[in-house]
C-alpha cells in the first residue's frame, strides 16, 4: 500500500513509537494516579513526563497546562464549551473542520451565540478582515492553523496579537500543523491550542491535547474521577485534573510522547520540507501535463503543510470518491476524497458536494511512490477524457 492519507492519521508511525507502546503495554499499563503501587506511580510519571515533553516542544507556560484528550475534536469541544458564555460573539472561518464548525453552528442555532465566519482567499485568511470582524462582544476566535482540505498555513503570528489586543481568546486548531510548523506559545499569544496526537506528532489514535493558557478559565464539561483527593464533592480546581475526568489513555500518551521526541530530534521543518517537496512533484505534473487537473487553493511551498487537494478534470463524469476507490482497489494507493469534514471551504471552492481528491504524504513516503501515483492519475485521466 502507498499510504498518502497522513492528514487523516499518520502511517506508519516511527519505529520508536511502536517500541514505546509495546514496552509500556507490557510493563506499566496500570491506572495512573488511582492507586499507590509502583505500576500506578510509573503510569502517572509517564503522563507527567509527556506533559513536560509537550510543554518544552511548544514552549508553553507550564506542564500542568497540558490536558490530555481523546482526539482533536475532544480538545476543541472542551475549549469552546468551556470558554463561551450565552450572548457571546464568536469568530471562525470557512476553512474549519466540523470539529469547530458543528459545535459553533449548534450554539448559533440554539440562540446562544452570534457567529461570524470569515471567508478565506485562495486558502488564506486576511488578518485585516479578522480585525474588522472583532467587536467588544467577541469572546472567542476559533481558527485552524493549517487548513485540512488545502494544506495552507494561516498567518497565526499576525492574527494572535490582533485577537489579544481586542481582549478576546484565541483558540487554534493545530490538527494539521502540530509537528510540522513550529509553534511557540510564549512568542505567539495563543490562549488555547488543540490538536490530535495521531497526525504529525505520530502518537496512536485516541490521543490529543489541549493547552490552556493563563487567560483561559474554562468551565468543566466532563466531570468524574481524577485519582486525586476523592473527598471533594466536585471537580478539583487545579489543572490538568480539572479538565481530565476519567481514566486517561496513558498507553496512547506513552506513544504520543515518543512521537513528539522523534519530531523534536528531527525538527518539524524537516518533515514539512520533505512532504512539501513530494507535493511539489504533483504541482509540476499538474502544471506540465495534468490533463485538466486543478489544484485547490494557492500553492506556496513556504506556507504549506503536506496536504494538497486536486480537482479532477471532469468531476461530474468521474467524482473524486470514485477516483479514490479506484486508486485503492487497482493501484494500492490510499488517499482521502470527498468533503474532508470541512463543507464550508468546499462550498467556497465550488467543489461541494463531491469534494476533492486530497493527497497527504508523510515522512516515510518516497519520490518513487509519488511517481507511481502520478502514473495512476494519468492513466485514469486518459480514461475520462
Ligand atoms: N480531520 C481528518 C482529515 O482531515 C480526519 O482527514
Amino acid at each position: 500500500m502507498i499510504y498518502l492519507d497522513n492528514a487523516a492519521t499518520s502511517f506508519p508511525k516511527p519505529e520508536p513509537v511502536y517500541q514505546a507502546l509495546d514496552r509500556f503495554a507490557r510493563s506499566h499499563l496500570a491506572n495512573p494516579g488511582r492507586s499507590g503501587h509502583r505500576m500506578a506511580t510509573e503510569a502517572e510519571r509517564t503522563l507527567d513526563q509527556a506533559r513536560h515533553t509537550l510543554n518544552r516542544f511548544f514552549n508553553g507556560e507550564a506542564p500542568e497546562r497540558w490536558v490530555f484528550t481523546l482526539n482533536g475534536t475532544d480538545a476543541l469541544n472542551i475549549a469552546m464549551k468551556g470558554a463561551i458564555n450565552p450572548g457571546d460573539h464568536v469568530i471562525t472561518s470557512d476553512l474549519e473542520h466540523n470539529s469547530i464548525s458543528r459545535p459553533l453552528v449548534a450554539m448559533e442555532l440554539g440562540g446562544m451565540i452570534s457567529l461570524t465566519r470569515l471567508a478565506s482567499h485562495d486558502g488564506y485568511l486576511d488578518p485585516d478582515e479578522l480585525r474588522a470582524a472583532l467587536s467588544p462582544k467577541t469572546r472567542l476566535v476559533a481558527l485552524t492553523h493549517a487548513a485540512n482540505v488545502l494544506g495552507t498555513v494561516q498567518p497565526i503570528e499576525a492574527i494572535a496579537p490582533i485577537v489579544r489586543e481586542a481582549g478576546a481568546l484565541l483558540l487554534v486548531d493545530a490538527a494539521q500543523s502540530a509537528g510540522v510548523v513550529p509553534i511557540d506559545l510564549r512568542a505567539t499569544p495563543i490562549d488555547l491550542l488543540a490538536f490530535p496526537g495521531h497526525k504529525a506528532l505520530y502518537g496512536p489514535t485516541g490521543t490529543g491535547a489541549l493547552y490552556v493558557g493563563p487567560r483561559a478559565d474554562l468551565r468543566v464539561w466532563r466531570e468524574g474521577g481524577t485519582g486525586g483527593d476523592s473527598k471533594h464533592p466536585v471537580q478539583p480546581e487545579e489543572l490538568p485534573y480539572r479538565l481530565e475526568g476519567g481514566t486517561p489513555n496513558v498507553l496512547g500518551v506513552a506513544g504520543l510522547a515518543e512521537g513528539v521526541r522523534w519530531v523534536a530530534d528531527r525538527g518539524p521543518e524537516a518533515n514539512r520540507a520533505h512532504e512539501v517537496g513530494l507535493l511539489q512533484k504533483v504541482i509540476d505534473w499538474v502544471e506540465g501535463n495534468g490533463d485538466g487537473w486543478r489544484v485547490a487553493g494557492r500553492w506556496d511551498p513556504a506556507t504549506h503543510v503536506g496536504a494538497l487537494s486536486l480537482i479532477p478534470p471532469d468531476p461530474e463524469a468521474f467524482p473524486s470518491q470514485d477516483l479514490a476507490m479506484a486508486l485503492d482497489s487497482s493501484h494500492g494507493i490510499a488517499v482521502r476524497a470527498g468533503l474532508h469534514c470541512a463543507p464550508y471551504i468546499h462550498q467556497a471552492l465550488g467543489t461541494f458536494p463531491d469534494g476533492t481528491l486530497r493527497l497527504s504524504p508523510g515522512p516515510f513516503n518516497s519520490a518513487e511512490e509519488i511517481e507511481t501515483l502520478l502514473r495512476a492519475l494519468t492513466e485514469m485521466t486518459a480514461g475520462v477524457l
